[in-house]
């Protein structure tokens, strides 16, 4: 198939391409009624004039956090004008300034001036807004991990959580969503007085939920028969190794990408191979940016003796050429392993029996070290 055919051909295998878009909200959204209940037991007391609570959102990446908030504070506004839900993305908006502009821009329908309007100026019309109004807001601060990065977030939280000692009748409440495990405690001593949330957790999903997400999206995305059982189960399998739902969703988009420029009406074994196989290359070609220079040494000592030192043989080298400890090269060993570029196994043998082995899991013929 020519180019020109490529790009003229009407004939498509997606329905809907966008069912594979990162920000694609499914109508149908599974397995975490328990989550979103949660988040509307914090909010229902909003909807009698009363305070609503805080949370902390913990959960890996892909697990629904995002989703099930949109999704629940699209009920609560469809439901009652009692309750002003915010949604605001932390890598998006890091400073306090553009954090209180959005919700500025919530009640008001515009964002502020940039310049000239000091931030005190436009915190009073919020809470003046809110007091007049009888509302209540709850902020959800999304990925909250950067706020933190910016020094911000104690600010914020601290400046919307306090808001009633000095505008009576105020009541907001603030969810902190987070990936991370690390941030849960890292407020400041101060925030901790007055931010005192509940946790809901996001656990994993299991192998059969992630099929269930998948096929629920081929469904929405692909043409009926695009994709067959088989290679959905394949798909699932992949996707549930790595961890990560939206592994599964750029495979499923991909595949399709593939099958089409080959001119199929259906995603084939062939296809999905590729699919994967370009999926690995990327991800190796990532691991491999994120190495610093110990860890790349390393991985070159591996890469240039394949096969003819165990773990323990090579940290003496890299200690002798290096100068660096052994606890460095574990260290390093340890993150070469976390980036899936070498697995380690050990192999009962060596003075104490416990010497491992380095496998790389790449050819490192086809990547630059
Ligand atoms: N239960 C689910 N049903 C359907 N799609 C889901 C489900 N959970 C997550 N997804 C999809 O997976 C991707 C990641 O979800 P997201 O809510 O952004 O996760 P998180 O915020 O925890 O990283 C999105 O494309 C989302 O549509
Ligand atoms: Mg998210």
């Amino acid at each position: 198939m020519g180019i020109e055919d490529i790009l003229m051909s009407d004939e498509s295998l997606f329905q809907n391409i966008n069912a594979f878009d990162p920000d694609y909200f499914p109508p149908n959204f599974n397995y975490r009624d328990t989550q979103m209940e949660a988040l509307a037991m914090s909010i229902r007391p909003a909807l009698r004039g009363g305070q609503p609570s805080n949370a902390v959102v913990l959960g890996s990446p892909a697990t629904g956090k995002t989703t099930s908030i949109r999704k629940v504070f699209e009920l609560v506004e469809k439901s009652s004008d009692k309750v002003v839900c915010l949604y605001i993305n932390c890598q998006l908006h890091t400073t306090r300034f553009g954090i209180f502009s959005q919700i500025y821009k919530k009640l008001f329908g515009h964002i502020p001036p940039e310049t000239g309007v000091p931030f005190s100026r436009i915190y009073d019309q919020i809470m003046k807004e809110l007091q007049k109004k009888e509302k209540a807001l709850v902020v959800a601060l999304d990925d909250i991990n950067y706020l933190f990065q910016s020094k911000n977030a104690d600010k914020v939280v601290y400046d919307l959580l306090r808001a009633y000692e000095e505008y009576p009748g105020v009541k907001a409440s603030i969810f902190a969503i987070m990936s991370d495990l690390e941030f849960k405690y890292s407020f400041d001593k101060n925030v901790n007085t007055v931010f005192i949330p509940q946790e809901i957790l996001f656990p994993l999903y299991t192998y059969s939920e992630i099929e269930g997400i998948l096929r629920d999206r081929v469904k929405a995305g692909f043409f009926p028969n695009v994709l067959s059982d088989e290679i959905l189960e394949q798909i699932a399998m992949y996707t549930e190794e790595n961890g990560d739902l939206r592994v599964g969703i750029n495979l499923l988009r991909s595949c399709g990408n593939i099958a089409e420029a080959d001119a199929s009406r259906e995603i084939t074994q062939v296809h999905f191979e590729k699919a994967l196989e370009s999926l690995v290359s990327v991800n190796i070609v990532e691991s491999l940016k994120s190495l610093n220079d110990s860890e790349r040494y390393i991985l070159r000592m591996v890469a240039d003796n394949e096969g003819m030192y165990n773990a323990g043989e090579l940290s003496k080298i890299f200690k002798e050429k290096t100068g660096s400890s052994y606890a460095s090269f574990n260290r390093a060993l340890d993150k070469l392993e976390f980036v899936r570029l070498v697995d380690t196994k050990y192999t009962g043998k060596g003075v104490k029996g416990n010497a491992r082995e380095i496998i790389l899991r790449f050819n490192p013929d086809d990547y630059a070290i």
